[in-house]
């Protein structure tokens, strides 16, 4: 269940460690389809109810919709 995610960011996310609650774990997307990167958001879940061991899927620019699936080669 790989996906293709496009990204358009050109520059590096500040991320200020002080805006940060040292007792809360943070999570940082590993899907690539969070709005709120580099953050989870919880967009992960249509990897884990939808997308399908052997199948690439590639998702919009929006992140939102899946717009084509193909045998994962
Ligand atoms: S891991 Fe990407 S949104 Fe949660």
């Amino acid at each position: 269940m790989p996906r293709l995610v496009r990204h358009d960011a050109t520059d590096p996310i500040k991320i200020d460690p002080r805006s940060l609650n040292p007792d809360k774990p943070i999570f940082i997307c590993a899907c690539g389809l969070s709005q709120n990167f580099p953050f989870c958001d919880g967009s992960h879940k249509p990897c884990r109810t939808v997308e399908q061991p052997g199948v690439l899927y590639t998702y919009d620019k929006a992140r939102r919709n899946i717009i084509k699936q193909e045998p994962d080669a």
